[in-house]
Protein backbone atom coordinates (compact mmCIF):
# COMPACT_ATOMS: atom_id res chain seq x y z
CA UNK A 1 0.00 0.00 0.00
CA UNK A 2 2.78 2.71 1.26
CA UNK A 3 4.46 2.07 -2.36
CA UNK A 4 1.32 2.47 -4.24
CA UNK A 5 1.01 5.70 -6.73
CA UNK A 6 -2.50 7.06 -6.18
CA UNK A 7 -2.66 6.56 -2.75
CA UNK A 8 -3.69 10.39 -2.97
CA UNK A 9 -6.95 10.44 -1.42
CA UNK A 10 -6.82 12.41 1.13
CA UNK A 11 -9.31 11.43 3.98
CA UNK A 12 -12.37 13.53 4.46
CA UNK A 13 -14.23 12.82 8.02
CA UNK A 14 -17.90 14.12 7.81
CA UNK A 15 -18.98 14.49 11.52
CA UNK A 16 -22.38 15.64 11.54
CA UNK A 17 -23.87 17.88 14.57
CA UNK A 18 -26.55 17.77 16.04
CA UNK A 19 -26.95 18.97 19.08
CA UNK A 20 -27.36 22.52 20.17
CA UNK A 21 -24.83 21.89 22.96
CA UNK A 22 -22.07 21.34 20.06
CA UNK A 23 -21.81 17.77 20.36
CA UNK A 24 -21.02 15.19 18.01
CA UNK A 25 -23.56 12.15 17.57
CA UNK A 26 -21.79 10.80 14.05
CA UNK A 27 -18.87 10.33 12.13
CA UNK A 28 -18.95 9.16 8.52
CA UNK A 29 -15.49 8.37 7.05
CA UNK A 30 -14.38 8.53 3.83
CA UNK A 31 -10.79 7.93 2.25
CA UNK A 32 -8.19 5.67 1.97
CA UNK A 33 -5.31 3.80 4.07
CA UNK A 34 -5.29 6.71 5.97
CA UNK A 35 -9.15 6.02 7.69
CA UNK A 36 -9.39 2.25 6.03
CA UNK A 37 -10.20 0.36 9.79
CA UNK A 38 -10.71 -2.89 7.68
CA UNK A 39 -12.67 -1.93 4.50
CA UNK A 40 -9.93 -3.29 2.17
CA UNK A 41 -9.02 -6.11 4.52
CA UNK A 42 -12.58 -7.41 4.00
CA UNK A 43 -12.79 -7.23 0.02
CA UNK A 44 -9.18 -8.79 -0.37
CA UNK A 45 -7.63 -12.01 -0.20
CA UNK A 46 -6.29 -11.37 3.07
CA UNK A 47 -2.66 -13.12 2.65
CA UNK A 48 -1.47 -10.63 -0.26
CA UNK A 49 -2.66 -7.86 2.19
CA UNK A 50 -0.01 -6.50 4.71
CA UNK A 51 -2.86 -5.17 6.94
CA UNK A 52 -4.32 -8.00 7.75
CA UNK A 53 -0.61 -9.82 9.40
CA UNK A 54 1.20 -8.10 12.24
CA UNK A 55 2.38 -5.88 13.12
CA UNK A 56 -0.56 -4.08 12.31
CA UNK A 57 -3.04 -3.79 14.93
CA UNK A 58 -0.46 -5.26 17.64
CA UNK A 59 -0.29 -2.10 19.78
CA UNK A 60 -4.21 -1.52 20.69
CA UNK A 61 -6.40 -4.12 19.17
CA UNK A 62 -4.16 -6.87 19.17
CA UNK A 63 -4.83 -8.68 16.05
CA UNK A 64 -4.74 -7.30 12.93
CA UNK A 65 -8.18 -4.98 12.01
CA UNK A 66 -7.33 -4.12 8.24
CA UNK A 67 -5.43 -0.66 9.43
CA UNK A 68 -2.35 0.26 7.97
CA UNK A 69 -0.96 0.95 11.13
CA UNK A 70 0.19 -0.98 14.36
CA UNK A 71 -2.51 0.81 16.75
CA UNK A 72 -5.40 3.03 15.79
CA UNK A 73 -5.98 6.05 13.61
CA UNK A 74 -7.12 9.68 13.63
CA UNK A 75 -10.57 8.19 12.99
CA UNK A 76 -10.36 5.79 16.12
CA UNK A 77 -9.20 8.64 17.81
CA UNK A 78 -11.46 11.22 17.43
CA UNK A 79 -14.28 8.94 17.87
CA UNK A 80 -13.01 8.45 21.13
CA UNK A 81 -12.82 11.98 21.71
CA UNK A 82 -16.15 12.74 20.91
CA UNK A 83 -17.28 9.97 23.42
CA UNK A 84 -18.63 7.74 20.36
CA UNK A 85 -18.18 4.08 18.98
CA UNK A 86 -15.04 4.02 16.88
CA UNK A 87 -17.56 3.90 13.24
CA UNK A 88 -17.50 -0.23 12.00
CA UNK A 89 -16.28 -0.46 8.63
CA UNK A 90 -18.85 -0.63 5.96
CA UNK A 91 -18.06 -4.04 4.79
CA UNK A 92 -18.85 -5.40 8.25
CA UNK A 93 -22.29 -3.15 8.73
CA UNK A 94 -23.27 -4.11 5.17
CA UNK A 95 -22.98 -8.28 6.27
CA UNK A 96 -24.99 -7.80 9.69
CA UNK A 97 -27.58 -6.37 8.13
CA UNK A 98 -29.00 -5.02 11.79
CA UNK A 99 -26.21 -3.15 13.14
CA UNK A 100 -26.96 0.01 15.04
CA UNK A 101 -25.40 2.98 12.45
CA UNK A 102 -26.59 5.91 14.22
CA UNK A 103 -23.10 6.48 15.44
CA UNK A 104 -21.71 6.87 12.09
CA UNK A 105 -19.81 4.41 9.97
CA UNK A 106 -16.41 4.16 7.93
CA UNK A 107 -16.14 4.00 4.21
CA UNK A 108 -12.39 4.36 3.32
CA UNK A 109 -10.80 1.98 1.38
CA UNK A 110 -7.56 1.36 1.68
CA UNK A 111 -5.46 2.39 -2.06
CA UNK A 112 -8.83 4.18 -3.03
CA UNK A 113 -8.20 7.43 -5.37
CA UNK A 114 -10.17 10.37 -5.75
CA UNK A 115 -10.86 10.19 -9.25
CA UNK A 116 -13.12 7.80 -11.06
CA UNK A 117 -11.51 4.17 -12.33
CA UNK A 118 -12.72 5.54 -15.86
CA UNK A 119 -10.41 8.58 -16.17
CA UNK A 120 -7.62 5.57 -15.23
CA UNK A 121 -9.00 3.34 -17.68
CA UNK A 122 -8.37 6.00 -20.42
CA UNK A 123 -4.91 6.55 -19.83
CA UNK A 124 -4.50 2.52 -19.37
CA UNK A 125 -3.51 2.77 -16.08
CA UNK A 126 -5.34 -0.28 -14.47
CA UNK A 127 -5.57 -0.42 -10.35
CA UNK A 128 -4.96 -4.00 -8.86
CA UNK A 129 -5.60 -2.97 -5.29
CA UNK A 130 -9.32 -1.30 -5.84
CA UNK A 131 -11.87 0.63 -7.56
CA UNK A 132 -13.70 2.03 -4.75
CA UNK A 133 -13.00 5.63 -5.52
CA UNK A 134 -14.12 8.28 -3.58
CA UNK A 135 -17.31 8.18 -5.36
CA UNK A 136 -18.26 4.34 -5.36
CA UNK A 137 -17.90 5.46 -1.11
CA UNK A 138 -20.19 8.04 -1.69
CA UNK A 139 -22.55 6.13 -3.45
CA UNK A 140 -22.73 3.64 -0.48
CA UNK A 141 -22.98 6.20 1.96
CA UNK A 142 -26.49 7.62 -0.35
CA UNK A 143 -27.61 5.03 -0.50
CA UNK A 144 -27.49 4.35 3.29
CA UNK A 145 -29.25 7.82 3.96
CA UNK A 146 -32.75 6.67 4.48
CA UNK A 147 -31.55 4.86 7.17
CA UNK A 148 -29.72 7.34 8.82
CA UNK A 149 -31.61 10.14 8.77
CA UNK A 150 -34.67 8.75 6.43
CA UNK A 151 -38.62 7.75 8.02
CA UNK A 152 -36.60 4.24 8.91
CA UNK A 153 -34.44 5.84 10.96
CA UNK A 154 -33.76 4.99 14.41
CA UNK A 155 -34.79 0.96 13.78
CA UNK A 156 -30.82 0.16 13.07
CA UNK A 157 -32.24 -1.52 10.11
CA UNK A 158 -29.96 -1.15 6.85
CA UNK A 159 -31.70 -1.81 3.85
CA UNK A 160 -30.72 -0.13 0.91
CA UNK A 161 -27.22 -0.35 0.48
CA UNK A 162 -25.36 -2.22 -2.13
CA UNK A 163 -23.27 -4.75 -1.22
CA UNK A 164 -19.51 -4.21 -2.22
CA UNK A 165 -17.57 -6.41 -4.37
CA UNK A 166 -15.17 -8.43 -3.63
CA UNK A 167 -11.67 -7.62 -5.86
CA UNK A 168 -9.70 -10.96 -7.14
C1 LIG B 1 -10.55 -2.11 -11.58
O1 LIG B 1 -11.27 -2.00 -12.80
C2 LIG B 1 -10.51 -2.41 -13.94
C3 LIG B 1 -11.40 -2.18 -15.16
O2 LIG B 1 -11.98 -0.92 -15.13
C4 LIG B 1 -10.11 -3.86 -13.81
O3 LIG B 1 -9.32 -4.25 -14.89
C5 LIG B 1 -9.32 -4.05 -12.50
O4 LIG B 1 -9.06 -5.43 -12.32
C6 LIG B 1 -10.16 -3.56 -11.34
N1 LIG B 1 -9.37 -3.65 -10.11
C7 LIG B 1 -9.83 -4.33 -9.06
C8 LIG B 1 -8.93 -4.31 -7.88
O5 LIG B 1 -10.89 -4.90 -9.03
Amino acid sequence: MINHPFLCLVPILLIIAQSAEGCYTSIFAFGDSLTDNGNLLALSAPRIIHQGRLPNGETYFHHPTGRCCDGRLIVDFLAQQFGLPIPPPYTEVSKEMTMDIRAGVNFAVAGARALDTDFYDKIGIIDPVTNDTLRVQLDWFKHMLPSICGPEKGKFAFLQAPSPTKSK
